[in-house]
């Protein structure tokens, strides 16, 4: 089954045809980067409208070879930008409308939780996913395909956006997180070091505290060397990922879970995914990753989760553009820490 994908719930205009679930015919991204980069984050408006500019062109390129037959167009219905999420179901609806193919609406968190299927064909569910991007920090459990709980999310900002937030502070550009990656690998040995947001007690999490303790370090003095600045993004960073990959895989130990799969942008974080790596066998876990093109936003994803709604014969979530739409939180399970 070939399903033309459409993503456009953020500041990337993408498009794609995935094969089954799980082979990558054609993926087109077109990011707004250098439109929202002086203002050092996304800006609505100014997103749905490079959307508009560019969403015709990158249907195109992604549908070049018109031999493939198209038999489902997929959309991001939410959550999103509302503006930003409009561009794409219009450009689905017309498409569909135009060339008789059933649409169907994907939620976008789906996507990036079932992002790694194309790189694992033998992926199933019971999984706990790790949600890691710029609007979201989740943990997710499938207990079987289509079914999803939230177990913990953050409490203020997202990973993605502290990274983001950091970087600004540092004086380094948009998006922060591949920066602060690229600085704190110039670091041999971490010696600023700073506090480990934990939030003992629940599966939650908490960045702004983590980002206010760098904001602090960086009132001590006026000027900063690009070595120290090195160094409070390697501390800042070490940080994160601890919180992360500890909480992430204590959760899979506690709820029986021996898979997990790490999606959205700061999944491409290298630091990130060798901590996984260095920390799953001591929980009796496997930590799985989609390629790193596909942690940021893309339609490939989206044409995934399509295939999996499809085939299991599930409802899709509907054309209705939800910019808020949410994964149910669970509130009856009795949490188990250690
Ligand atoms: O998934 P995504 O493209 O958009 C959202 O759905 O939010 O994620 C973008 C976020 C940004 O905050 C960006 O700084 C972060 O992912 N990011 C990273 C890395 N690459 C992107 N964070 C840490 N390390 C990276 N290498
Ligand atoms: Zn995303």
């Amino acid at each position: 089954m070939n399903i033309l994908a459409i993503e456009t719930s953020c500041d990337e205009t993408a498009a794609a045809i995935v094969k089954d679930g799980q082979k990558v015919v054609s993926s087109i991204i077109h990011s707004q980067i250098p439109v929202h980069k002086q203002y050092n984050g996304v800006v609505p408006e100014l997103a749905s409208r490079a959307h508009v500019q560019s969403i015709h062109d990158v249907i195109q390129l992604a549908w070049k070879n018109k031999q493939n037959k198209i038999d489902a167009i997929a959309v991001t219905v939410g959550p999103g930008l509302a503006g930003s999420l409009l561009v794409g179901r219009m450009a689905a609806q017309t498409l569909g409308w135009l060339e008789e193919i059933p649409v169907v609406g994907v939620n976008h968190i789906e996507g990036h939780f079932l992002s790694p299927m194309i790189e694992h064909k033998k992926l199933e569910p019971p999984m706990l996913g790790l949600i890691v991007s710029g609007g979201h920090t989740e943990l997710i459990i499938s207990t079987r395909w289509g079914r999803y709980e939230k177990i913990g999310q953050t409490r203020d900002d997202a990973a993605g956006e502290a990274f983001d937030k950091v970087s600004k502070m540092l004086g380094w550009g948009y998006p922060g997180g591949p920066i602060i990656e690229r600085m704190a690998r110039t670091v041999a040995r971490i010696k600023t070091l700073f506090p480990i947001p934990w939030l003992h007690g629940t599966w939650d999490f908490s960045f702004s505290g983590l980002k206010t303790a760098v904001l602090y370090k960086l009132r001590e003095k006026k000027r900063w060397s690009h070595t120290e600045k090195c160094q409070i993004a390697a501390g800042f960073q070490q940080s994160v990922i601890e919180v992360l990959v500890g909480k992430t895989l204590k959760a899979a130990q506690s709820f029986h879970v021996s898979r997990v799969i790490v999606g959205g942008g700061v999944a491409a974080n290298r630091a990130l995914r060798e901590a996984f790596q260095t920390a799953e066998k001591r929980y009796g876990v496997k930590a799985l990753f989609p390629h790193p093109k596909l942690c940021t936003d893309n339609a490939a994803m989206i044409g995934a989760a399509a295939y999996i709604k499809l085939k299991h014969s599930r409802k899709s979530q509907g054309l209705q553009i939800q910019p808020h739409l949410n994964i149910p939180k669970i509130k009856s399970r009795t949490y188990q820490f250690s």
